[in-house]
């Protein structure tokens, strides 16, 4: 036990510290602790709560269930669904390994759905082809509309069986660092007000993204990006945040996600005039486009005056017309998800829909072996010593500027697996720990205090609500610089209301105030990055849509662009080559081709 800053801190000795337990951190954790390390899983929420259990549609592989596939199409579609932006040589590693997880996943016991011959079923999702865009693959793997729920609780037995440690419901606060490597972790333990410092010889951050920077998201009001804010407050870089993917089918005015795995059952979208309008921006893929040609697609058609309902502000998705037995068995979820939150009874009515936020293709800089990268001029891919990241807190970058639809449960359980396999390269079990600093963790703690005993004006609520509103009116589907610059100086000024809060509650235990007001905090780290890097980058690329630059630019944007954010909130951005090469020599690069749909 340690006094610092005020605070009596218990100290924890790890070979290896995940923080988070959705799909990429449980498939990290089980997969260190199985190789022998003695690793520790920290998260906000009881695992099978993480995020990951919201997952509906599935899980994407070339596993030919169905029909003739191939990894390589699979990576073809990957890399044109990223705009061109994704790396690559990870893009490789992923689709390759996509076969073996899904193997492993279905060993471990996930539940997935079957076709008549017992095998594996798999429906087409948007942007997912055969023979190099020819036609529709059957790539995603699905159980039920209830895929990442099946795939969750899978990963925490496993995680139980190899006897990992949890500590449930403590809130990660800050990093330690120590001359440019990550020596640990500081948590709150949101139960009993104590406050925790771990030491590891590698930190993983597994966290998740930041959805609920915007007003409107399908993601968990969990989802706050907390480890990538500590990263960047930590000196470090964010990759590639610009791209902030919306998912055309959340349900109007509730957010709720419908899964693209409806339409890959045959639902399709129609406007005001029951017009199919999908087969006129997309004459190919239609209805299974990539998300950011249909959310861009429906937004046209609501601002053009053929959005469905008296403010003509949504579209309907349709699907009425298929087989309610179909529809009971692959689609029970969102039957109940529509009942409960747009009161429509899906075998007789369309359901309203609208883009809504969804993912974040950027993150924490990494490798493929989910090393954290930083950046310096001499060298724009150096790694940090000791911290790494997975899943959707960062960007390795198979996504690029769009992620299909099914890769991220897939970025999960690789990059989770990877990171193990990297971490036991690196760590040898039961290696002695170097002694920390005396008052590590300092400055997390003199942060924590002074949310706790911020007495301003502003409450944390009022300032959530501004900011969400900010990016959902300035930085959404379609952009120009003229009201990106508008937000910028709008989260400028909330930015500096950063000082003006207001906690009532200065306990430790259970202060809701305080760890909404802690993630509030998280957020406008990401929504300023942002922001920012959307007004930087001049020309329109997969999820990034600029009126006043409506074409992609190869010439100058082909990279990836990193933000450092200051205490002032000011950004600074630097720019990383996109890898254009493969991993093996087992598949050609595939160059940069002008976009069809
Ligand atoms: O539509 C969905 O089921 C979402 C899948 C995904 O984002 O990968």
């Amino acid at each position: 036990m340690a006094t610092i800053g005020g605070y009596e801190v218990i100290d924890h000795d790890y070979d290896v510290v995940v923080v988070g337990a959705g799909g990429a951190g449980l498939r990290a954790t089980f997969g260190m602790a199985m190789k022998g390390l003695k690793t520790a899983c920290i998260t906000k929420v009881f695992p099978t709560r993480s995020h990951t259990v919201a997952a509906q549609g599935g899980i994407s592989a070339a596993l030919g269930n169905m029909g003739k596939d191939d990894w390589r199409w699979h990576m073809y579609d990957t890399i044109k669904g990223s705009d061109w932006l994704g790396d690559q040589d990870a893009i490789e590693y992923m689709v390759r390994e996509a076969i073996p997880a899904i193997i492993e996943l279905e060993h471990q016991g996930v539940p997935f759905s079957r076709t008549e011959e017992g095998k594996i079923y798999q429906r087409p999702f948007g942007g997912m082809t055969t023979n190099y865009g020819e036609g529709t693959a059957q790539r995603t793997c699905a159980a039920a509309d209830r895929t990442g729920h099946a795939i969750l609780h899978t990963l925490y037995q496993q995680s139980l069986k190899n006897d990992a440690e949890f500590f449930i419901e403590y809130f990660a606060l800050d990093l330690i660092m120590e001359n440019g490597r990550c020596r640990g972790v500081m948590a709150l333990n949101m139960a009993d007000g104590t406050i925790h410092r771990f030491r590891g010889h590698q930190i993983c951050m597994a966290t998740g993204g930041y959805g609920r920077a915007y007003f409107s998201a399908t993601s968990a009001h969990t989802c706050t990006g907390d480890g990538s804010a500590m990263v960047a407050r930590a000196g470090l870089p964010l990759e590639d945040l610009e791209f902030v993917q919306f998912h055309p089918t959340g349900i109007y005015g509730a957010g709720a996600l419908i899964t693209e795995g409806s339409r890959g059952e045959g639902g399709y979208l129609t406007n005001s005039e029951g017009e199919r309008f999908m087969e006129r921006y997309a004459p190919s893929a239609k209805d299974l486009a990539s998300r950011d040609v249909v959310s861009r697609s429906m937004t046209i058609e609501m601002r053009e005056g053929r959005g469905v309902g008296a403010e003509k502000d949504h579209i309907h998705l349709h699907l009425e017309h298929l087989d309610p037995a179909v529809i009971a068995e692959r689609l029970p979820g969102i039957s109940e998800t529509a009942r409960i939150f747009a009161g429509v009874d899906v075998t007789k009515e369309p359901i309203p829909v609208l883009p809504t936020c969804h993912y974040n293709m950027g993150g924490i800089p990494t490798t493929y072996k989910g090393q954290a990268r930083s950046w310096t001029a001499e060298d724009p891919e150096a790694t940090v010593e000791g911290l790494m990241a997975i899943g959707e807190a960062a960007s390795v970058s198979v996504h690029g500027a769009n992620r299909l639809g099914s890769n991220s449960l897939l970025d999960l359980v690789v990059f989770g697996r990877a990171a193990a396999e990297y971490a036991a390269t690196v760590v040898t079990p039961g290696a002695t720990h170097d002694p920390l600093p005396e008052n590590a963790g300092e400055e997390a703690l003199a942060r924590l205090d002074r949310f706790r005993h911020a007495k301003g004006g502003t409450p944390t609520a009022k300032l959530r609500l501004d900011m969400q509103r900010v990016m959902q009116n300035n930085c959404a589907v379609f952009r120009t610089g003229e009201v990106l610059q508008e937000g910028v100086d709008q989260l400028n000024d909330l930015w500096a209301q950063r000082d003006d809060l207001n906690v009532n509650d200065t306990s430790l235990i259970w202060n809701s105030d305080l760890i909404e007001t802690l993630e509030l905090d998280n957020l406008m780290v990401q929504a300023v990055a942002t922001i920012n890097c959307a007004n930087r980058r001049e020309e329109s690329r997969g999820a990034h849509a600029r009126e006043d630059f409506a074409d992609r630019d190869d010439e100058k944007w082909l990279k990836h662009s990193l933000a450092w954010v200051n205490e002032k909130g000011e950004v600074r951005t630097e720019y990383r080559p996109v890898h254009l090469q493969t991993l093996t020599d087992e598949v050609e690069s595939f160059p940069p081709k002008a976009r069809t749909y």
